[in-house]
């Protein structure tokens, strides 16, 4: 088992890493909660680790209940928070009690969020089962649901008492979903990391074939990075945070370009990323060599680099974003060489027109 701090002073968290579900109880009996404890999970999650976590939780003496909601992204919204705080109420939750969040990223982005609001604030853990959810959305504690027009527009920065990572719950995750999570592993050792890179570089075939000590080297080498860009920059107010956006303000652009329907979140990253790094290209910011490897790491992780999106679409969602965003929409740039970024809010548009094509298929 490998633990990582994040320090955030009387915010501090533990996140364990590699560790059974029939043991979250034990990790929960540490906390000093002595209320009820309700698990928010989802309906295909429940079916395959609800059983579990509810009797380790039982057998260490707490009384818990489990709600499941529906599985999906649409059910991401302020009516699945408001039957969850019926939930809250008919079990009687109060501030010694605690919510555990058990599933991917969005049941832990609904369920923190809940556990941030219902009386202004219940203790919370997340026990993520997606690679994406384990890498990245579990840490660093933001939590929220979409609004109708546009994605994580409704939330709060509220961190959880622990997360607890059992790596063995990705036997069961489908391969598209832990390849998206994947580039969420690759975007770490891309702005923060060379070596690390190098390392998925190299380990890239065990990590797919789930070789448990690569894949637990992996989830906790993404679980450091990110906690130094949280402790640095817990809410996102200095700049630092942003570089987790790596491939994202494209991703997110053609993800809404296409309704959330066609790519799975890190698929839309994958192809983010290669499109921002040929525009760093452009400017100067990284030779091809470097274009290449990140590329051909993405392709052996079975990732999309190429799209089949109209580009006016594209670049519509991107006007979008500029809107919300008064006015610039800032991109992470590699500067030089993976592990070293910047960020640039004058990118032309003709450029990331002309990527854009180019990665069109
Ligand atoms: P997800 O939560 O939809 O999970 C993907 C699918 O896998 C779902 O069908 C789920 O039921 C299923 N599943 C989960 N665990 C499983 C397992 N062990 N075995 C079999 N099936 C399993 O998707 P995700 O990729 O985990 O998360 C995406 C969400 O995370 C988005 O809403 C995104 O906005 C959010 N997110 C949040 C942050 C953050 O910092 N809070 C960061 C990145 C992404
Ligand atoms: N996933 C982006 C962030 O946590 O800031």
């Amino acid at each position: 088992m490998k633990t990582v701090e994040i320090k955030l002073g009387v915010r501090t968290y533990p996140i364990y890493i590699g560790i059974s579900l029939t043991h979250v109880g034990d990790y929960i009996k540490d906390k000093n909660i002595t209320g009820k404890v309700l698990v928010i999970t989802n309906t295909t999650v429940n079916k395959l680790y609800g059983d579990m976590v509810v009797d380790s939780i039982t057998r260490s003496g707490f009384d818990v209940s489990i709600t499941k909601i529906p599985d999906g992204e649409e059910y991401k919204t302020l009516d699945t928070v408001n039957g969850l705080y019926q939930v809250c109420m008919d079990n009687h939750l109060d501030r010694n009690s605690l919510i555990v969040a058990l599933g991917g990223g969005v049941v832990g982005d609904i369920a923190g969020f809940v556990a941030a609001t219902f009386m202004r604030g219940v203790p919370f853990m997340q026990v993520p089962t997606t690679l994406l959810s384990q890498v990245d959305s579990s840490i660093g504690g933001k939590v929220g649901v979409n609004h109708p027009e546009s994605k994580n527009m409704i939330g709060a920065f509220y961190q959880p008492i622990m997360v607890f990572i059992d790596i063995s719950t990705l036997k069961t995750l489908p391969e598209r979903e832990f390849n998206s999570g994947l580039a969420e592993a690759i975007k770490y050792g891309i702005i923060r990391d060379k070596k690390y890179f190098t390392v998925l570089e190299r380990d890239m075939t065990k990590i797919k074939a789930l070789n448990i000590e690569r894949v637990e080297y992996t989830v906790w080498r993404s679980c450091q990075i990110k906690k130094w860009v949280v402790e640095l920059d817990e809410q996102e107010t200095k700049g630092l945070r942003a570089i987790l956006n790596y491939g994202h303000t494209i991703g997110h652009a053609i993800e809404a370009a296409t309704n959330y329907k066609t790519y799975l979140h890190g698929e839309a990253v994958s192809i983010g990323m290669v499109c921002i790094a040929k525009i760093a290209k452009e400017l100067k910011l990284l030779n091809s060599m470097w274009t290449h490897r990140i590329e051909r790491i993405l392709t052996r992780a079975e990732l999309p680099i190429t799209h089949k999106v109209s580009t006016n679409k594209i670049i519509e969602k991107l006007i979008f974003d500029k809107k919300v965003l008064n006015g610039k929409v800032r991109f992470v740039l590699t500067d030089g060489r993976p592990g070293r970024t910047v960020i640039k809010d004058d990118v032309p548009e003709a450029l990331i027109r002309k990527v854009l094509e180019e990665q069109k298929v």
